[in-house]
């Protein structure tokens, strides 16, 4: 395999609205972040993604743009961006930016052109229809509930919009389009962004605007699962964008790609991809369902591990998978995979091992390397996420009562892991001197990194010592290409697997019951060499191991 630049790194993603806040307006901003980088690289980490910094009226909180060449003032300046790719640099950390180009703002110049003049030049830029015997063109539900179609008001024009009404799609079949996309991508590469992460990618191809699909909730309207499993030719596209704008940069790219069909994992993220690499979601897809948050089911530890193992093995000799076990879009990984009696410090630090240690590139997600946790809101009303609202209603409309839909929705709630992130044990959590612009969860006291900085049991200190192992020129070579290789896979309540290069093998073994286990394994030997784990007492004995309640073990065997 062709070796890149990017292999050995160890992401992180910002949620910049909640990282820091440098001017008390309860809102996070880029010097906010730059103040903090010496935070990052304490941590260990050599890449960031930031989540969308571009001007938006923020309808789904930045993922809107209204223009792809500004900075949004909340957030700061363009200087404030330009400061921020430089610290970062003297500091060795690549930087990502959100690339969403799905969709734009109903704010953006180009739709605000298409509004006032449909048949125009720049109506052409988003897909625009009109009702074809008195019926909305098609059938297809948008992610954040109701039709695709909106009107555009005081016509008989109505636009597609897969995500909010205030995230116009734009018309990815307009060469002219997919030009100044490129163009803009270009423009930010040449500043010295490392690359990109991608949003809503596998989106961008439809197949036909007026065809129907059978309905599957009562609202008469159909997923948009069904709709892109339908759909062919994204890879047209795809080639283009990556060779016009992120090869000829030398771009890191990782995509979120949900539904890529079977067979096509290389020709998305293989060593001639689309995209340097992409998000494993098996994990978070596991139990969803097309009914809504209600009808989904949380997945068990034992799901977690067959999801992992099922993704290795997918992606093995093929490329890179992007490993998480939470982002903005999902709930805190502690709070969803763990079993309520493993959500404490040793659990959580035996659920980093076991998906960092994979073969992939690792991201945290702010917060994370803290085992910052859910919250419990107990009104709709706290919550600012557009989904989470829609979530709730569809709650509401399958009859569940006003409390079973707030325990629905604070389980999966994308304000879950929103919240500005823990600093310190003071006011607000130390995020911010006003008022933060949403509630900082109750357990900051708690859970801060203050507090963890200097323990060295922390949940944080064993974040560090995952990315130190990484690093350690003695085993990154068998920790970023080694192969993984399930161990004792069908034993519940053990994940356990190898890594194993040519040269040495890599154990990583986590129990996730309560109960003491032993696990026989036989190269464990008299030269066995336990590398990091949860608990001090490690018994490696000749061709057995055993672990502890919630124990997790790295070794080389
Ligand atoms: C992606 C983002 C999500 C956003 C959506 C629309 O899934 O991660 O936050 O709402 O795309 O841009
Ligand atoms: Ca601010």
């Amino acid at each position: 395999m062709k070796k890149e630049w990017w292999h050995g790194k160890t992401a992180y993603q910002i949620y910049p609205k909640s990282f820091y806040d440098s001017n008390d307006d309860g809102i996070g901003d880029l010097p906010g972040i730059i103040s903090k980088l010496d935070y990052l690289k304490e941590l260990g980490i050599d890449m960031i993604w930031l989540s969308p910094v571009y001007l938006s009226p923020c309808a789904d909180q930045g993922y809107d743009i209204a223009d792809y060449y500004q900075i949004d003032p909340m957030f700061g300046t363009m200087e404030d961006m330009e400061q921020l790719l430089e610290e970062a640099k003297k500091r060795e950390i690549a930087v990502l930016m959100d690339l969403v180009v799905n969709h734009c703002s109903d704010e953006h110049e180009w739709f605000r052109k298409a509004c006032a003049d449909p048949e125009g030049e720049y109506g052409k830029y988003f897909y625009l229809e009109k009702k074809k015997d008195g019926k909305l063109p098609s059938n297809w539900r948008s992610y954040f509930g109701g039709p695709v179609w909106e009107q555009i008001p005081g016509s008989e024009w109505y636009y597609l919009h897969v995500f909010h009404k205030k995230q116009p799609d734009l018309n990815w079949e307009n060469p002219l389009v997919r030009e100044r996309l490129y163009e803009m991508i270009n423009w930010w590469l040449d500043k010295g962004l490392a690359g990109f992460r991608i949003d809503a990618i596998i989106n961008i191809k439809k197949p036909q605007m007026f065809r129907d699909y059978p309905a599957d909730r009562e609202d008469g309207l159909c997923d948009m699962g069904t709709v892109l499993a339908d759909t062919s030719g994204i890879g047209d596209f795809l080639r283009e964008m990556r060779d016009r704008a992120f090869r000829p940069h030398g771009a890191f790219t990782v995509g979120e790609v949900f539904n890529a069909k079977d067979g096509e994992l290389a020709d998305f993220a293989g060593e001639d991809g689309y995209f340097s690499s992409i998000f494993d979601f098996r994990q978070t897809v596991e139990g969803k369902s097309v009914e809504g948050w209600y009808g989904a089911r949380i997945p068990t530890m034992e799901d977690y591990k067959r999801c992992c193992f099922a993704s290795q093995r997918e992606m093995e000799g093929i490329g890179f998978y992007s490993n998480i076990i939470e982002n903005h879009d999902e709930p805190r990984g502690v709070s969803y995979y763990l079993p309520e009696e493993a959500r404490n410090e040793k659990g959580k630090k035996l659920l980093a091992a076991l998906y960092f240690m994979l073969k992939g590139l690792p991201f945290i997600y702010q917060g994370q390397e803290l085992g910052m946790e859910n919250v419990a809101y107990t009104s709709v009303d706290e919550i600012d996420d557009i989904s989470s609202k829609d979530e709730y209603q569809v709650c509401l409309a399958a009859g569940l009562t006003e409390e079973e839909a707030m325990t629905v929705v604070n389980r999966y709630s994308r304000d879950n892991a929103r919240t500005p992130f823990q600093w310190n044990a003071k006011e607000n959590a130390g995020f911010t001197r006003g008022k933060p612009w949403l509630r900082v969860n109750d357990n900051y006291r708690k859970i801060n990194w203050e507090q963890q900085r200097t323990d060295p049991n922390s949940v944080f200190a064993f974040y560090q010592q995952l990315i130190r192992l990484r690093k350690n020129p003695e085993y990154q070579n068998v920790i970023v290409y080694g192969k993984t290789e399930p161990v004792r896979e069908e034993e519940p309540g053990i994940m356990a697997y190898y890594r194993r290069s040519d040269k040495q093998t890599i154990l990583v073994a986590g129990n996730f019951t309560q109960e003491e286990r032993t696990l026989w394994i036989d190269e464990i030997d008299e030269r066995s060499q336990v590398l990091l784990s949860n608990d001090k007492s490690v018994k490696l004995e000749k061709k057995r191991i055993v672990l502890q309640g919630l124990q997790v073990v790295i070794a080389v065997v």
